[in-house]
C-alpha cells in the first residue's frame, strides 16, 4: 500500500510516561502491520545506533550529574544520529517506521517534567529532526499509580525521580495531545494490554486507511 504522506513512508511513534506499557506495545503493532503487508522497522530512542548506545547509558544508567541542557542535547545527539542513519534512510525506502518515544518525550520530559523553557526545548528538538515530524503518535495515557505499579525495575535515571516529575511529564503530553488531537491520539493504557493492543490496532489501521492512495 502506498501512503499519502509527505514521504514515501510514514514515522508512527509511540509515546507515555514510564510504566504505561509502551514497550511492549511496538512489537504487536508492528506484526499486525507486517501482517498486512506493511515493510515495517521498529526502532526506539534512545540508542538506536552505535553512538545512540553510548548516550544512552550515559542518560539513563550512569549516575553522573548532567545539567538540564547537556541532558538535553544528549537526547537530541541521540536523535541527529537516529533520524539521519535509521529513520530518514527507512521513510525514503517506503517503509513504515514504529519509534518508541521521540520528539514528544523532550518535549515532556525535558521541558514540562524539568519545568524548562518548552518553546526553548522545541525550537532545539526541530533542529535535530531534519524537518521529519511523526505522522501519528499513540499517547499510552495512564494514572501514575498504575504506571508506577508497572514500573519493573525503578533504577534509572528517570524512573527514580519523585512523582511529581512523572506528573509533571504526563500532564506535559496530555498537553501535547489536546494541541494536537489530529497527530496526537491518546490511548487509554489503564485497560488490559490485550485491550489497548486492540485499541492501538485499531487506531493506527483507521489512519492507514485514510491515509491510503
Ligand atoms: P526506556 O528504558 O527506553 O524507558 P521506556 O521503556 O519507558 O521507554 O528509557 C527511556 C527514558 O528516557 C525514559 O525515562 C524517558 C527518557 N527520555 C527523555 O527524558 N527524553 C527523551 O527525549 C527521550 C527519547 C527519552
Amino acid at each position: 500500500m502506498q501512503l499519502a504522506t509527505t514521504r514515501r513512508g510514514a514515522l508512527i511513534t509511540i509515546e507515555g510516561i514510564d510504566g504505561a506499557g509502551k514497550s511492549t506495545q511496538v512489537e504487536p503493532l508492528a506484526a499486525h502491520l507486517r501482517a498486512r503487508g506493511h515493510d515495517v522497522l521498529t526502532t526506539r530512542e534512545p540508542g538506536a545506533t552505535p553512538l545512540g548506545r553510548e548516550l544512552r547509558r550515559v542518560l539513563l544508567e550512569s549516575d553522573v550529574a548532567l545539567e538540564p541542557r547537556t541532558e538535553l542535547f544528549l537526547f537530541l545527539a541521540d536523535r541527529v544520529e537516529h533520524v539521519r542513519r535509521v529513520i530518514a534512510p527507512a521513510l525514503a525506502a517506503g517503509r513504515i517506521v514504529l519509534c518508541d518515544r521521540f520528539a514528544d518525550s523532550t518535549i515532556a520530559y525535558q521541558g514540562y517534567g524539568r519545568a524548562a523553557d518548552v518553546a526553548t526545548i522545541r525550537r532545539w528538538d526541530e533542529e535535530s529532526r531534519d524537518g521529519i515530524t511523526p505522522d501519528l503518535t499513540l499517547l499510552l495515557d495512564c494514572p501514575l499509580a498504575i504506571a508506577t505499579l508497572r514500573r519493573r525495575h525503578a533504577s534509572d535515571r528517570y524512573q527514580s525521580l519523585d512523582d511529581g516529575f512523572h506528573e509533571r511529564v504526563r500532564g506535559g503530553f496530555l498537553a501535547l495531545a489536546s494541541a494536537e488531537p489530529t497527530r496526537i491520539r491518546r490511548i487509554d493504557a489503564s485497560a488490559p494490554m490485550e485491550t489497548v493492543r486492540a485499541e492501538i490496532a485499531a487506531v493506527v489501521d483507521r489512519w492507514l486507511a485514510e491515509h491510503a492512495r
